[in-house]
């Protein structure tokens, strides 16, 4: 796996992610060991999290950005292949898809339930040629990369022209109500279920980490702007319950 270059990084200083890692080779490696080590219980904590909705949610997500029968799609962060699997769905037998993360232990959970292609590699260095999918998806995960100058640039690098890419990510709410309702969500109500799920301590440690990285995230209008300065154009975001959204930009045809 190639190790992309890193530059500034929105989340690097922040003080609340301090405490898990202090440089960006160190927050790569404590991210991926972090999903390695809770990969084979991901799903079932994701199913208890979000109630049963998240297939549902991902699905209609990508739907509603245009993916389509037949498409090639590149999913990144595919993880234990959540979003991909309804992508996989959708584009059906005449398209094709290829999961990309850094993780080896949840690509592994990956391929327990899809049989595609896998590449082991990082948002901000896709080891793909230019041009090469009409859909590029990302499900969870811009709160990991570091450079989303890097990770945009990429992006359009591998669409081809006219293609779409689809970022979904949970975002701060903007109210403090909000943010305290989740606060609490995250804090106390997901340790129970997790107990009484019985998930393992690295579940338990992942989501801890997970509202940590939201409360870091980067905000919303930077996201755009950085889909807007890496190229994209028709950038639009949606949002859903105040909370989920959905980026979405189109590769220009050539002039
Ligand atoms: C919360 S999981 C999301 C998995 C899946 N997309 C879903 O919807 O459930 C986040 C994933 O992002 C991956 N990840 C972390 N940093 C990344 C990066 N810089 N580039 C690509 N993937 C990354 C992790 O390995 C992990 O599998």
């Amino acid at each position: 796996m190639t190790e992309p270059a890193s530059s500034a990084s929105p989340l690097q200083t922040d003080p609340q992610l301090r405490r898990y890692f202090s440089s960006e080779d160190e927050r790569r490696s404590t991210t991926r060991a972090l999903f390695d080590r809770a990969a084979s219980g991901y799903d079932r904590a994701e199913q208890i999290t979000a109630f049963g909705t998240g297939p549902w949610y991902r699905r209609y997500a990508l739907q509603r950005s245009g993916l389509a029968t037949g498409m090639t799609v590149l999913d990144v962060a595919a993880g234990t292949g959540l979003v991909a699997r309804e992508a996989h769905r959708i584009v059906g037998a005449r398209g094709r898809l290829v999961a990309l993360d850094p993780s080896p232990g949840m690509l592994e959970e990956l391929r327990k339930k899809l049989d595609v292609e896998t590449i082991e590699a990082y948002a901000e260095s896709i080891p793909l040629p230019a041009a090469h999918v009409d859909f590029v998806s990302m499900g969870y995960a811009l709160r990991h990369v570091a450079d989303l100058d890097l990770a945009f640039g990429e992006y359009l690098r591998v669409l081809r022209a006219g293609g779409t890419a689809c970022i979904m990510e949970i975002t701060r709410p903007r109210s403090a109500l909000g943010r305290m309702a989740m606060r609490c969500y995250i804090r106390a109500v997901v340790p129970v279920l997790a107990r009484l799920a019985r998930c393992t301590p690295d579940i338990s440690m992942l989501w801890e980490y997970y509202w940590d990285t939201i409360q870091a995230s980067v905000e919303p209008e930077r996201v755009m702007d950085a889909m807007r300065r890496a190229g994209f154009e028709d950038v639009r975001c949606m949002v859903t319950l105040g909370v989920f959204r959905e980026y979405v930009g189109r590769k220009p045809q050539p002039a």
